[in-house]
């Protein structure tokens, strides 16, 4: 048992299909990823909506089946244990957090902190006191009998945040946990998990579109149509993707360029490969060209999905609804 020490989750060849009968048919939401997170480590995932990224995350998190792949945490094969099994690797490991409805409804905040301590067989005293003083240090502490409803939206996200603490995970998934708060509640969000990080080294993998948030990760992983297509180090624009990246080529040999960079290159087409070794490999265009595949080579003028005018000759990203913006 090697692997679970400088790895705490790990996923080979990940493939996701959502069954559809609708008329487009499947929709294949991941397409062969790898993952690898080091304890104490933070990753983000980035990317378009649609992208995959929620997928990813419950795949990787055990609440999903994925059609193919292997996801390993602290080196158990969490494809191939039982449910009961896999419910309690999980509980001894990993936090979610989600963007909203992290809370049960009928709960007090204090209650809804302290019951998946009941699930460890922690005594309903012990429980309570714990997630008390959880909710104290992170400021709640006055508001712990209140029933969620009756909480800022804010306030819910710290109640999910000691949720997710109460059992000391290791791991910590959160998809978009800032996405539905303001910005100094962003913030402050943030500095807890930046806390947790730094001072007690917990592991977290983001998705996210907030820039301040990338920034806290090690690295950022930008996920497009199901793959991962590059990984980016700290200093990541959200909005400019294509500053300090690195391409990433999969196990088989995939490399899949970001519209941009495509466009830089000269579009679709056929390429002639050049120079191969040292880590170096050199395409150069051929005059049979872009003509006679699909697909454009200037970036469209709005948004497909939601009609948003774009004024910005280089902008990627829808920023009304997050969608990659396509050639045309
Ligand atoms: N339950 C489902 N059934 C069918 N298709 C689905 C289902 N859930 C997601 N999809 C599709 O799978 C793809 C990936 O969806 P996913 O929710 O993982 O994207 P995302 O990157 O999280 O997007 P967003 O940023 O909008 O949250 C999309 O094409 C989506 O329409
Ligand atoms: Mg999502």
């Amino acid at each position: 048992m090697s692997e679970e020490n400088d790895t705490i989750l790990e996923a080979n060849s990940l493939y996701h299909v959502y069954d559809s009968k609708a008329e487009d048919g499947n929709v294949v939401a991941l397409r062969g990823l790898h993952v690898k997170v080091r304890p104490g480590e933070a990753v983000a995932v980035v990317g378009p909506s649609g992208s995959g990224k929620s997928t990813l995350l419950k795949c990787l998190g055990g609440l999903m089946k994925p059609s193919a792949g292997k996801v390993s945490l602290q080196g158990e094969n969490m494809t191939r244990l039982t449910g009961k099994e896999l419910v309690l690797l999980r509980q001894k490991t990993i936090s979610f957090i989600f963007q909203e409805g992290n809370l049960l409804p009928h709960l007090s905040a204090l209650d809804n902190v302290a019951q998946p301590l009941r699930h460890q067989k922690v005594s309903p005293k012990d429980a309570k006191k714990q997630a008390m003083d959880l909710l104290t240090e992170l400021g709640m502490g006055h508001r712990a009998k209140g029933l969620p409803a009756t909480l800022s939206g804010g306030e819910q996200q710290r109640v999910a945040i000691a949720r997710a603490l109460i059992t000391q995970p290791r791991l910590i998934l959160a998809d978009e946990p800032t996405g539905a708060l303001d910005p100094i509640t962003s913030r402050e969000v943030l500095s807890l998990f930046k806390d947790l990080h730094e001072k007690k080294g917990v592991a977290f993998l983001i998705v996210t579109h907030s820039a301040e948030v990338a920034a806290f990760c090690d690295r950022s992983l930008e996920l497009r149509d199901g793959r991962f297509v590059a990984q980016h180090g700290t200093d990541l624009e959200v909005d400019d993707l294509s500053e300090s990246r690195e391409l990433i080529v999969d196990d088989i040999g995939t490399v899949v360029f970001p519209p941009e960079i495509l466009i830089e290159m000269g579009g679709a087409g056929r390429y002639e490969v050049g120079d191969v070794g040292d880590g170096r490999l050199t395409l150069i265009s051929t005059d049979l060209g872009a003509s006679m595949l699909d697909g454009g080579t200037t970036l469209a003028l709005s948004c497909p999905a939601c009609n948003h005018e774009y004024e910005d000759d280089e902008i990627q990203l829808c920023p009304d609804c997050g969608s990659s913006r396509p050639m045309v």
